[in-house]
């Protein structure tokens, strides 16, 4: 089973993801014993039952209950067998227990942000610790997003206006993807995330300095480790290409046409309103779609992205 396992899936990192497996090896195989049957029994009948004269006629047959019997029951037990085990593990994977360390999710296109229960926010990036079930309560600012780690074996939608859980156990430390699974607009394939199992220890310790601002490095270089960590590359170039939304070269105190046909010059308060209120003001040429980061980024972030972007020339 762990063979099939390795050859077929992605490694198994959660307290879940075996029986999740089992389900999955017992359907395939399953299948693929049914499939050999039924191909095997349908060339060897009509080679058997071929017509071998002019005077061939085949016998009318009405029915034959013994057999239709079979061929009912047969199926109703193996789709029952499946039904109660899916039923079991989705229940199991609804209700998370008690002592689950809860984080909010929430979506936003096309990002993850992840709220964590001393306040801090991190984007992109999901720190938990190994070995303690953590619940995922989870929602989107927009549209219909779906929350999905292979190698937990778990996911669930996430839905505007409604909250939507699902929770995990990590069994061992290391890093596993996070994948958007619901397609939700122009990047929905970027919409990844990574999750970073750490010790109970090192997770504390991560928590504690997460806000911490590293003071001995310059701002334009702390802009330039937001900019990637808060998921800005997604849509936005630093090369002068043009993806979802303007590029960051050459950005800063340019003449900008927004839609409405008003001139804005590039400067501080520009950039800063894009990042709070992006829909405030549209460049032509693009759709109103970046979501804010207003209690994302706070206002010393913010100054130090407005430092990266006054270096890309
Ligand atoms: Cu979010 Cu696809």
């Amino acid at each position: 089973m762990n063979r099939l396992t390795e050859f077929m899936l992605p490694p198994a990192k959660s307290t879940t993801a075996g029986e999740v497996d089992a389900l999955f090896h017992f359907i395939n195989v399953t299948s693929i014993i049914l499939l050999a049957g039924i191909t095997f029994t349908i060339i060897y009948f009509a080679w058997k039952y071929r017509r071998r004269s002019e005077d061939d006629v085949t016998p009318v047959i009405t029915h034959n209950s013994k057999l239709e019997i079979t061929w009912s029951v047969i199926p109703l037990i193996l789709v029952m067998i499946v039904f109660g085990w899916g039923l079991s593990g989705y229940m199991n994977l609804t209700t998370a227990p008690d002592d689950a360390y809860e984080v909010r999710v929430v979506a936003k296109s096309w990002l993850w942000e992840f709220h964590y229960q001393n306040g801090h926010v991190s984007v992109n990036e999901l720190h938990v610790p190994v070995d303690r079930p953590v619940k995922l309560v989870m929602s989107s600012d927009d549209v219909i997003h779906s929350f999905f780690v292979p190698d937990y074996r778990i996911k669930r939608d996430v839905l505007p206006n409604r909250y939507t859980s699902v929770w995990f156990e990590a069994i061992e430390t290391g890093e596993s993807i996070i994948h958007c699974t619901e397609y939700c607009g122009r990047a929905h394939s970027d919409m990844n995330a990574t999750v970073f199992v750490h010790t109970q220890e090192d997770f504390e310790t991560w928590l504690e300095s997460a806000d911490a601002i590293d003071e001995d490095m310059p701002p334009a270089e702390r802009g330039e480790a937001l900019v990637t960590r808060s998921g800005c590359m997604a849509c936005h170039s630093t090369d002068g290409s043009r993806m979802v939304g303007p590029t960051f070269q050459g950005l800063w105190m340019a003449e900008r046409t927004m839609e409405d046909g008003e001139v804005v010059t590039a400067d501080e308060n520009y950039i800063r309103e894009s990042i709070l209120e992006p829909n405030a003001r549209i460049n032509e040429g693009y759709d109103p779609v970046m979501p804010s980061y207003q209690g994302t980024l706070s206002d010393r972030q913010i100054d130090d992205i407005i430092e990266y972007i006054k270096t890309l020339d």
